[in-house]
């Protein structure tokens, strides 16, 4: 136990109390720090205390490591402080926040181009990591079931998708005994390609992911290739394979900025959608969307109908309890924004990540990988010509003013390649990209000056974290 700060007795007054909050004060009582007091102190006191402690946490506007909001306006706020005390789960008492989370996945079947009439279905998730895993479920139940109608065995299903998955995907096998098979990525590929995808496929492959766009770079990977690649596959052999598309990102992006790219239930093998509410769905962490094309894509014994709260309620999720503020505030976006305004606020931010993809190519040192055409996020490493600092080195300078732009290197077969990587999200404006860009020329120079002995990526790698 450490003293942090003393406590402050209710029953302490008079000046004591008129002069500080807990400063003067700290010298006489100790607030533990990893075991309940024994005693509470006042309201103001335990908020001063916390948002102390807090002030070491970063600049959420000088974070161009995290995908998820950090920006929302006030009336939004104003609203989820309303909402915070909602239970989604308890759709008997808050029915009208449940309408609102259908309303949600309706406009989301949409802006997907579910099939007119159909009948999509899909729920709000805590993010995209449980709706992965939602939409992974539905994949191998649905294979399972195939497997057995057909009296075929059903014990070693495979999940196809690229080496730089997001990790939820490696969760996902682990947790539900799914092989993963990884399309390795190759100097010059740095997504998966679909006849490589194809290759690994076979009997038990509940499905492939494929992503929109890339964590590791921004790049949407071709869904229509690698649905032609599947229906080549099913002529050829007649394994029939889905495809669940993780459009963590991509799907509040892709329909706003590439509204002719086709990647969603247009194209005929994707079953399953998900995205990030929070990411450029614009809304605080934490909420996620998955929907399925159709009822059958989601076997009916993964929905769980319950009555506790009163009224028949069916759920599929793996928490129960999740705020409802958040679903409100995704609505709140959609009536504020339209699509009008969501194509505004993605526009400007990619063209800010061209901008600055743009100037951080002339800057001389480094090459890009991508430019943030696809999403608004641009990866980029330092020519093999310059050797005295690494991408590791840049980054840890560019913190020193609080900027956080990650470096990290790509997953197996390319472990060696280290990058750094930009996202630019709503709240970033082309001043804070021109001030980026003057602390990276000035920490160029620094680093001109002053070469930095070099251990090798994967260990420089191991000092930073890499954000989602
Ligand atoms: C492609 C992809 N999938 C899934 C996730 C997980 O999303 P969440 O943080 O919403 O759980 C991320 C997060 O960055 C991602 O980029």
């Amino acid at each position: 136990m450490a003293a942090l700060h003393r406590q402050v007795e209710e029953h302490q007054s008079g000046d004591e109390l008129d002069v500080n909050p807990v400063y003067f004060r700290e010298k006489s009582c100790d607030i533990p720090r990893y075991q309940l007091p024994e005693h509470g102190v006042l309201p103001r006191t335990a908020l001063q205390i916390v948002r102390d402690e807090l002030i070491l946490d970063g600049n959420a506007r000088l974070n161009l490591a995290t995908f998820v909001t950090t920006w929302m306006e006030p009336e939004a706020e104003e609203l989820m402080a309303e909402c915070s005390s909602k239970n989604m789960i308890d759709k008997d008492e808050y029915p009208q926040t449940a309408e609102l989370e259908r309303r949600c996945v309706n406009v989301l079947g949409s802006l997907w181009n579910a099939p007119s009439g159909g009948n999509a279905v899909g729920c709000s998730t805590t993010g995209s990591s449980e709706a992965c895993m939602l939409g992974g479920m539905a994949l191998l139940w649905r294979w399972r079931a195939r497997r057995r109608a057909a009296g075929l065995p059903a014990d070693r299903p495979n999940l196809v998708m690229g080496s730089n998955v997001q990790v939820c995907w490696e969760k996902f096998c682990r947790y539900w005994g799914v092989e993963p098979k990884y399309v390795p990525l190759v100097p010059g590929r740095y997504q998966l390609g679909a006849a490589e995808a194809v290759a690994l496929c076979d009997e038990n492959t509940i499905g492939v992911v494929v992503i929109m766009g890339s964590t590791m770079d921004g790049s949407y990977e071709p869904v229509g290739e690698v649905d032609a690649a599947l229906d080549r596959l099913q002529a050829d052999t007649g394994v029939d394979v889905p495809i669940h598309v993780d459009g963590a990102s991509g799907g509040f992006v892709a329909p706003f900025l590439q509204p002719d790219l086709e990647w969603d239930f247009r194209v005929p093998r994707v079953a399953s959608i998900n995205t990030s509410g929070h990411k450029y769905g614009l809304v605080y962490p934490g909420v996620g969307w998955i929907v399925w094309r159709d009822a059958e894509c989601l076997p009916e014994d993964l929905i769980f109908r319950v009555n506790y709260l009163g009224g028949e309620m069916p759920t599929f999720a793996l928490n129960f309890s999740r705020p409802g503020a958040q679903v409100a505030a995704q609505y709140y976006n959609f009536l504020r924004l339209g699509r009008s305004g969501y194509r505004h606020v993605q526009q400007t931010c990619q063209d800010i990540a061209l901008y600055l993809s743009g100037e951080v190519a002339k800057l001389g040192p480094f090459e890009l990988l991508s430019d943030g055409s696809d999403l608004p996020v641009f990866a980029f490493r330092l020519r093999e010509d310059v050797t005295g600092y690494s991408v590791f080195d840049i980054s840890d300078r560019l913190r020193m003013r609080g900027w956080q732009v990650p470096a990290y290197t790509f997953p197996e077969n390319l472990t060696d390649m280290a990058v750094m990587r930009v996202v630019v999200r709503n709240g970033f404006s082309m001043d804070l990209a021109d001030l980026l860009l003057d602390d990276l020329r000035l920490h160029l120079r620094a680093l001109e000056r002053n070469p930095q002995k070099q251990p090798p990526p994967e260990v420089q790698a191991k000092r930073q974290g890499f954000s989602h």
